[in-house]
């Protein structure tokens, strides 16, 4: 091989080194969209109900993940105070998922079932009403506004064309399930299912 055609010509020698970056990052990255442990879903996770999936559009909407990530990572520290760590078949009916990484307040990937629905009432209208020294912000409209269920069956049909096995009789029943729900209890429904369907990893 003639090295110093490529040294001395920058234009090839950029191209090349593109290629090669590339392969390095083809070899980590294609595999990974091929392995079952990834793409499947993990055992007894299931799509979001309707209600779920409003209470996640708001949780998205109110920035919540700006505070809160969804990720236990594999340390002793973590597993000790939040629970198995994450798993990506856990994730799979996550678009786009929560993982994040800013912490400056607890890990919520497995927060279901952890406190009543009413402390998460009294906690989102004004956290520090539970939690004296708590930053959290307050979040007392989603008490007085109604989920829009017009909306909701054409979400369930959108993530049934990207594969989430949603039933016929699930997209049609979708308004119906979220109609004259509030914001609060579709966030909270959202809340308490986060991490508890997992089975045999709690
Ligand atoms: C400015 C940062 C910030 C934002 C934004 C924020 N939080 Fe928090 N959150 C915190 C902090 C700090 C705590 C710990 C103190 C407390 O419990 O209030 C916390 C605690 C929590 C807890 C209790 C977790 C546990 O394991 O004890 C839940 C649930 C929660 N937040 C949900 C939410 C939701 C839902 C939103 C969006 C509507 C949100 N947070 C937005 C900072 C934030």
């Amino acid at each position: 091989m003639r090295h110093d055609v490529v040294e001395k010509n920058i234009g090839l020698m950029g191209v090349l080194i593109i290629v090669v970056i590339s392969l390095g990052g083809l070899a980590e990255i294609v595999p990974l969209m091929f392995s079952p442990k990834i793409v499947e879903p993990a055992e007894g996770i299931r799509p979001y109900s309707a209600l779920e999936l409003e209470g996640r559009d708001i949780y998205i909407r109110e920035g919540c993940y700006n505070c809160h990530s969804q990720m236990i990572r594999p340390f002793r520290a973590e597993t000790e105070r939040y629970g198995h760590y994450s798993l990506a078949g856990e994730s799979v009916y996550d678009r786009p998922f929560q993982f994040g990484s800013k912490r400056t307040g607890p890990d919520l990937a497995r927060v279901g079932g952890r406190y009543s629905d009413e402390w998460h009432r009294i906690h989102l209208i004004r956290p520090r009403d539970l939690v004296p020294e708590s930053n959290m912000p307050g979040y007392p409209w989603l008490e007085n506004r109604l989920v829009n269920h017009e909306r909701t069956p054409r979400k369930l049909r959108a993530l049934r064309a990207l594969g989430h096995p949603y039933t016929d009789e699930e997209i049609a029943g979708a308004a119906a399930a979220v109609e004259g729900r509030t914001e609060m209890e579709a966030l909270i429904a959202y809340l308490q299912g986060l991490g508890t369907n997992l089975q045999g990893r709690r």
